[in-house]
């Protein structure tokens, strides 16, 4: 089903980092534009299993390119579905809540078998994922249980991703280097592009639920409405206020349940870093536009022309 390259490409060496190395790029066998870079421990522990897991109706699954509010978009969507249970919202960690399921492929060191947890979780589940639609697992596209995806325009989704891979993943590149990776599809989780792209495809599907970042920047409210009405859910003006101020950026940052700072540690340990809340946190900037600081003219026009590249009628927000 898969042909598995292991790339002769020198950016793709550039990636590697104290936990991620050993890139491959995973394409479908009968469409080669269905690919994805992702290492090798991927290919090991989850591509088969991940592929071959049951799925049920009632699950509710958050998927996205990373770096586009993940996180964000999980504890809406788990509070929304949960009648507002802020109780266990802020006693229980969203990882735990909302498990990540390939994690341990990406990160085999990770001290738990994620998989495993996401399959063994009391229904309704909720889990979330970075894979593409091509990776997912096939039940979900017969069984078609809600997923909810976050696109984020890819300039500021380039800048957050770089920062997460410097600081937690131990990258020691330049951000223009970066750019170059990810512009040239052999960063993990690429291509950005086509990973949209698929789920753009299939946003009118009953199941599927597509937002933008920046319309949960513009207006949470609206949003958190969207989230409402697709899970069946009705709470009143002043439940979605006091919802807002808890997935206020200032709230979220500080939630230790949502923050990572955890995780953080530990994958700073493995690459041989000290956790500095002053120089980094995983919510960091919480900025649309924010790229304009932070990169070079020519890294801008890498990244407009990438856009381009996609051809589809997404109308991203700068
Ligand atoms: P920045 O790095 O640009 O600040 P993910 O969860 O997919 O990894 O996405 C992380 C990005 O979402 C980070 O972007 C983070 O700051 C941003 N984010 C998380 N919570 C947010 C919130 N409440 N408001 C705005 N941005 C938020």
């Amino acid at each position: 089903m898969y042909n598995i390259e292991v790339p002769d490409d020198e950016l793709y060496k550039k990636l590697d980092t104290p936990f991620n190395k050993d890139f491959v790029k995973i394409s479908l066998k009968n469409d080669p534009t269905k690919f994805c870079v992702m290492p090798q421990s991927f290919v090991d522990l989850d591509l088969e299993r991940i592929k071959n897991m049951e799925i049920f109706e009632d699950d509710v699954w958050v998927v996205t390119y990373p770096k586009c509010g993940t996180t964000w978009t999980q504890e809406m969507v788990w509070m929304i579905g949960h009648n507002l249970d802020y109780k266990t919202s802020l006693e229980v960690l969203l990882d735990d809540r909302y498990p990540f399921l390939e994690l341990q492929g990406i990160v085999p060191s990770y001290p738990k078998n994620m998989f495993d947890e996401c399959v063994n979780m009391p229904r309704p589940r909720y889990i979330k994922s970075h894979l593409p639609a091509f990776l997912l697992p096939d039940q979900l596209w017969t069984v078609k249980p809600k997923i909810v995806y976050t696109a984020r325009n890819p300039k500021d989704t380039a800048v957050s991703y770089f920062h997460h891979y410097h600081n937690m993943n131990g990258y020691q590149g330049t951000i223009g280097d970066f750019i170059k990776t990810f512009v040239n599809d052999v960063m993990m989780y690429a291509p950005m592009n086509n990973h949209v792209i698929d789920f753009w495809n299939i946003r009118s599907q009953p199941n599927i639920l597509f937002l933008f970042y920046e319309d949960m920047k513009r207006n949470l409210k609206q949003e958190v409405r969207k989230v409402m009405k697709f899970l069946d859910k009705d709470y009143s003006q002043d439940e979605i206020d006091k919802l807002c101020s808890h997935l206020s950026f200032d709230s979220i940052k500080s939630n230790k349940m949502i923050n990572k700072e955890n995780d953080i540690k530990h994958l700073m340990s493995i690459a041989g870093r000290e956790y500095n809340p002053e120089k980094f946190t995983f919510i960091r900037k919480g900025k649309v536009g924010g790229y304009k600081q932070e990169l070079t003219r020519e890294s801008i026009e890498m990244l407009d022309k990438y856009i381009k590249k996609a051809e589809f009628d997404i109308e991203y927000h700068f």
